[in-house]
């Protein structure tokens, strides 16, 4: 009896914040990508000479790293949302049924952010080229085709 109660707290735990929060978590997933598109677009707008603020390259490269971080990332796609909540999003189901290849692309985002944090001033297109390659492979498999 017991045993039955707590399972049936678990499932309750399990299933209630996914369906109460599906729109907070679209929202929450949409900033946190937002957040690494914006630092990705000064970026290379400081690399190619558009914007001169050269000097604030290392600070940017910062952002980068701490955006790209997994501890905002997984918890991010943690929630299965396929077909719930009214926020528009264009994530695919995928996500949640090959988890584990998501996350490895979660990781490789962490440790491409991590290498151009770690370059700091020194960031360069090179960097920006590798973070490009770890956004393309997921969003190829993840997100729905405009
Ligand atoms: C491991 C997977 C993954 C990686 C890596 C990844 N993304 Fe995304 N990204 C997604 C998914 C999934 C969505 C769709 C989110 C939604 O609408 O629910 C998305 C959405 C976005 C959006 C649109 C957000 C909005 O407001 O709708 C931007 C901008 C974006 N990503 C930028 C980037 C950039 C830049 C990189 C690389 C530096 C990157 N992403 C890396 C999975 C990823």
């Amino acid at each position: 009896m017991l045993r039955m109660i707590a399972v049936a707290a678990l499932a309750v735990c399990v299933a209630g914040p996914a369906l109460a929060d599906a729109d907070a978590s679209i929202k929450y997933r949409k900033n946190a990508m937002k957040a690494i598109g914006a630092e990705m677009g000064s970026i290379v707008a400081i690399l190619k000479g558009e914007i001169d603020n050269k000097g604030a390259l290392a600070t940017h490269a910062a952002i980068m790293g701490a955006a790209t971080k997994t501890a905002i990332t997984k918890p991010a796609f943690m929630t299965k949302t396929d077909g719930e909540g009214s926020e528009k999003t264009t994530s695919t189901g995928a996500i949640w049924t090959d988890w584990a290849k998501f996350e490895a692309g979660l990781v490789a985002l962490e440790k491409a952010g991590a290498a151009m944090a770690d370059a700091g001033a020194n960031a360069s297109m090179d960097h920006v080229k590798a973070l490009g390659a770890t956004c393309k492979g997921c969003h190829d498999n993840f997100r729905e085709k405009k």
